[in-house]
């Protein structure tokens, strides 16, 4: 029986680039699959999944209207009975110098805060009474390396600090959430990779991006492609991250590295690694908050046996 045979997994902006490789590697592993997109695109993912023998639902709507998040997941949990795994994968990115118009700047705030941190919290809080129900589940959102330490020069580009700020913002959703939903054996966990082979990357090397510079009318020349991961690869630390059962990680995915989850993190050694970014002194925070509750011993929630 494959791995999440019997579960639920919704995926948001799965038309395309990563969302759709986590739809197709979830379904893969036989889950049933919930995916949305503002693109209508996203149906003929659906379609091609459904292809498969996999069982899919599939939504066109703007992952900002709180109201069309709530009857999809209504109509998710309506269809399949359950919900076990939430991917925030949908996000905006946009250049944001910093010198930008007032007018502009305020729009753009908003529109990347909605998309890239406020519908990943409406996700959340729709998820997680069925999560509960379930018996527990797996909420990953997906981040960027920006918020991690550098591993190399180039990283961390300019004109990027609304998208920046939106994904740390990530980050407290992800702390916070791992803490408070761990008693009830939910694991809340961010994938922050590097650059990845999606349509959100080579726009940016289009005329008009802002590394259009090293690109052309087709986007990156095929030298720099060759640097990219792929998404399919993500798509798999995805599934591993599910079998391993941390929860509350900022898990890096550099390109050019083995992508592997690597070993656990105490949460103060998380904190750690987060004060160093800041350079701030190191502390010591002592064992992690939720240290009496008890440890997910399994590695998914959705795949414990079910009555
Ligand atoms: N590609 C990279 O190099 C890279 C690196 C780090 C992090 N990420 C993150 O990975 C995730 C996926 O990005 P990608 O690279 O596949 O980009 P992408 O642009 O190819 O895909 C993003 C998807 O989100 C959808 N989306 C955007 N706004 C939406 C809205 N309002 N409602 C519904 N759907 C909406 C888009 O239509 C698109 O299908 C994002 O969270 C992104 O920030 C990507």
């Amino acid at each position: 029986m494959a791995y999440l045979s019997g579960k639920t997994a919704i995926v948001t902006g799965a038309a395309q680039g990563l969302g759709q490789a986590f739809a197709e590697r979830l379904a893969a592993e036989g889950a049933a699959v919930a995916i949305c997109d503002i693109q209508p695109g996203v149906m003929a993912v659906g379609s091609a999944i459904a292809a498969t023998g996999a069982d899919v639902l599939c939504q066109t709507f703007d992952i900002t209207d709180v109201s069309a998040c709530r009857s999809f997941v209504a109509a998710t949990t309506a269809r399949f009975g359950r919900l076990d795994i939430l991917v925030n994968n949908a996000a905006v990115w946009r250049s944001t110098p910093v010198t930008d118009p007032w007018d502009k700047a305020l729009a753009d705030f908003d529109a990347v805060m909605d998309v890239n941190v406020k519908a990943a919290m409406v996700m959340c809080r729709l998820a997680v009474p069925h999560m509960i129900a379930a018996g527990g589940g797996d909420i990953v959102n997906i981040s960027t390396d920006y918020v991690l330490p550098k591993r190399r020069d180039g990283v961390n580009a300019p004109d990027t600090d609304l998208y920046n700020a939106s994904k740390w913002a990530l980050n407290g959703l992800t702390d916070g959430g791992a803490q408070a939903l761990a008693p009830h054996n939910i694991r809340m966990n961010s994938l922050c990779m590097g650059p990845t082979d999606t349509e959100m990357l080579r726009a940016l090397f289009r005329p008009g991006g802002k590394l259009a510079h090293l690109g052309g009318p087709d986007g990156p020349p095929p030298e720099v492609i060759a640097g990219f991961m792929d998404p399919a690869d993500i798509a798999g630390l995805l599934i591993d991250l599910m079998k391993d059962g941390r929860t509350g990680e900022n898990i890096g995915i550099w390109a050019g590295q083995t992508i592997e989850l690597g070993p656990r993190k105490r949460w103060d050694v998380r904190m750690r690694e987060r004060a160093d970014f800041t350079g701030q002194p190191l502390r010591d925070f002592g064992p992690p908050p939720w240290s009496d509750a008890p440890e997910p011993v399994w590695s998914l929630a959705v795949g414990q046996p079910t009555e």
